[in-house]
C-alpha cells in the first residue's frame, strides 16, 4: 500500500522519550520499508542543537534503543539525513513562524503534500500552549495536507485539568485530528486480548459472571522511579499506570464483542465498560482501595534506599509507588464479579499480566497431589516480559489412585518464528500516519477514567486518616493488599 508522504513534527526532541522510543521507533519502521517515500522528521525543542548535533544524539539513541542493532553505517545515515532539528523558545507565540518556515522547505524539498504531524512529548505544561501557536500559524487547519496531534500522557492530572486540556484542544483541532497515546495499547499483546476473546469459540461462552471467580491485572516493576521524581512525586501509581494503562486494558477484558473491528465500534464497545464501572463509595475506599510506597531494603546483598530519599522527592513525601483495589462493572456480564488491579514499582520482578480465574469444578470428585495448591484453573495472558498465554489445567497424577495436579497449556510468543513484533511505538507512530486512530484514547473515555479514579485522589488527599502503607524494596506490597481477595484459599498470584 502507498503511503502518505508527511512529515513528523516532534515537540520536546532533546529528551528522553524522543531518544529512547520515538526516534528509534521512526528508525525501525525506516528499516522495515514502512515509512512513505517522501517524509522528514522535524525535532523541536528549546536546546540549541545544529542539525548535526541532533543527528548526533539520535544515531546514539538508535544504536541503544532500536530493535535493529546491526544496521550499516550508510542505511543509518540515510535515515539521520532526513532527521532535523530547530531550536525555539516554545512559550513564544511569534518563535512558531520559524516552524512554518521550516515545514514550507521541507515540504518543497520532499514533496510532503503539506501533511504534518505534531507530536507532543514535552512537559504537561505545555501541551495546551503548543496547539495554541500552531493554531496561531494556521498549521493545525487542514486544507491540503492533514494535521494531526499526537498527545503523551499524563493526560491531564485529574477530572478537572482533563476536562479542561480536553475543551483547550477542541478549540485549535477537531477530535479525530486528535491521538491521545497510551502505549499499552500499542502493545501486541495487548491487542491480542481482543483476538483471544473474539477469535476463538473456547473462551467467549464462559467469559462472564457464570463461570469466573475473578480476574487479576498486574502491572509491576522491579525498577524504582530512576531520576523521574520529580514527575513521579506529583503523580504516583494511580495516575502513572491505573488511570490510563490498567484500565485500557481492563476494557478490552470486560467489553462486548464490537459490531466491526473499527475505531468507532471498538471505542463505543469501551466507553461503554467505563461507564458500567461502580463509583467508589466512601466505605470502598476504605476497604477496597490500597497505597503503598516502597521504604530501603537490602535485597541478595543490594541495597535499595527507600522512595522517600529518592532524587526530587519530597523527604515526606505521601505519593504512593503501589496501588491495588477491587472494582465491578455493573452490567449484566460482570455484576458481582471482582476485578483486582495493581501496580507498583520496586516490586520482586516485571511482569504485566491478566489472570482470569474460573470458577471450581461443582465437585471434587478428586483429591489433590498437594493439598496446599489448588486446581482451579487459570487463563494468563501475560502482556510482559515472556509474552505469551498460559492456561491452568487439572491432569491425572499417572500410577495408582486418582490424584490431580495442576499442569500448564503455554505458549510463548518466542516460539514465534520470522514473526517481526513491532514495538508499542512503532505501530502507534504507523498507525497515526495512516489515519488509524483506533489504538488511540477518545477525549470522552479518557474523562470517564478520570471521574473513576478521582475520587480515589480526593479520599487520599484529604483524609488524614487515609492509610499510606510501608513496604520494603523487592517485596510484593503491602501485606494488606492480600486482604483485598474475596475467599479464603485465594490470593494474588505472584509470578516469577
Ligand atoms: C509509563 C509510566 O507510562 O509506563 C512509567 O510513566 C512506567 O512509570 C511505564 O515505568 C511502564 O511501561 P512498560 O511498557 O515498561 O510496561
Amino acid at each position: 500500500k502507498k503511503k502518505t508522504n508527511q512529515a513528523l513534527v516532534i515537540f520536546g526532541a532533546s529528551g528522553d522519550l524522543t531518544y529512547r522510543k520515538l526516534i528509534p521507533a521512526v528508525f525501525d519502521l525506516y528499516m522495515n520499508d514502512s515509512l512513505p517515500e517522501g517524509y522528514a522528521v522535524l525535532g523541536v525543542s528549546r536546546t540549541p542543537f545544529t542539525n548535526d548535533k541532533f543527528r548526533k544524539k539520535m544515531k546514539e539513541g538508535i544504536r541503544q534503543f532500536a530493535r535493529y542493532k546491526d544496521t550499516t553505517n550508510e542505511k543509518l545515515d540515510g535515515f539521520l539525513s532526513k532527521l532535523f532539528y530547530l531550536s525555539i523558545d516554545t512559550d513564544k507565540g511569534e518563535e512558531y513562524g520559524r516552524v512554518k518556515e521550516k515545514l514550507d522547505k521541507l515540504n518543497k524539498k520532499f514533496n510532503l503534500g503539506q501533511n504534518y504531524i505534531f507530536y507532543l512529548s514535552t512537559p504537561p505544561a505545555l501541551y495546551s500552549t503548543i496547539p495554541k501557536y500552531l493554531y496561531g500559524h494556521g498549521l493545525t487547519i487542514q486544507q491540503k495536507g492533514f494535521r494531526r496531534l499526537i498527545i503523551e500522557k499524563p493526560f491531564g492530572h485529574d477530572l478537572k485539568s482533563a476536562v479542561e486540556l480536553n475543551n483547550q484542544l477542541l478549540e485549535f483541532f477537531d477530535e479525530d485530528q486528535i491521538y491521545r497515546i497510551d502505549h499499552y495499547l500499542g502493545k501486541e499483546t495487548v491487542q491480542n486480548l481482543m483476538v483471544t476473546r473474539f477469535a476463538n469459540g473456547i473462551y467467549e461462552p464462559l467469559w462472564n459472571r457464570n463461570f469466573i471467580k475473578h480476574v487479576e491485572i498486574t502491572a509491576a516493576e522491579s525498577l524504582g522511579v530512576e531520576g523521574r521524581g520529580g514527575y513521579y512525586d506529583g503523580a504516583g501509581a494511580l495516575r502513572d499506570m491505573i488511570q490510563n494503562h490498567l484500565l485500557q486494558v481492563l476494557s478490552l477484558i470486560a467489553m462486548e464483542p464490537p459490531a466491526k473491528i473499527t475505531a468507532e465500534d471498538i471505542r463505543y464497545e469501551k466507553m461503554k465498560v467505563f461507564r458500567s464501572l461502580r463509583p467508589f463509595s466512601k466505605s470502598d475506599l476504605k476497604k477496597n482501595v490500597i497505597r503503598g510506597q516502597y521504604t530501603e531494603a537490602t535485597v541478595r546483598g543490594k541495597h535499595y534506599k527507600s522512595y522517600r530519599d529518592e532524587l526530587n522527592v519530597d523527604p515526606q513525601s505521601r505519593t504512593e509507588t503501589y496501588a491495588a483495589m477491587k472494582i465491578f462493572i455493573d452490567n449484566w456480564r460482570w455484576e458481582g464479579v471482582p476485578f483486582y488491579i495493581r501496580s507498583g514499582k520496586r516490586l520482586p520482578t516485571n511482569v504485566s499480566e491478566v489472570v482470569i480465574h474460573f470458577r471450581p469444578s461443582p465437585q471434587k470428585l478428586f483429591k489433590l497431589e498437594d493439598e496446599s495448591t489448588h486446581s482451579d484453573n487459570q487463563l494468563i495472558l501475560r502482556i510482559q516480559p515472556d509474552e505469551g498465554i498460559l492456561l491452568k489445567t487439572g491432569m491425572k497424577v499417572p500410577g495408582n489412585g486418582y490424584e490431580v495436579k495442576s499442569v500448564n497449556m503455554d505458549f510463548h510468543y518466542s516460539e514465534l518464528n520470522n514473526h517481526y513484533i513491532p514495538s508499542a511505538y512503532e505501530r502507534l507512530i504507523l498507525d497515526c500516519m495512516s489515519g488509524d486512530n483506533m489504538l488511540y484514547m477518545q477525549g470522552e473515555a479518557v474523562e470517564e477514567t478520570w471521574k473513576f479514579v478521582q475520587p480515589i485522589l480526593d479520599y487520599w488527599e484529604n483524609d488524614e486518616d487515609a492509610p499510606l502503607h510501608g513496604y520494603p524494596s523487592g517485596s510484593w506490597g503491602p501485606d494488606v493488599a492480600d486482604d483485598l481477595i474475596e475467599g479464603k484459599e485465594s490470593t494474588w498470584r505472584y509470578p516469577c
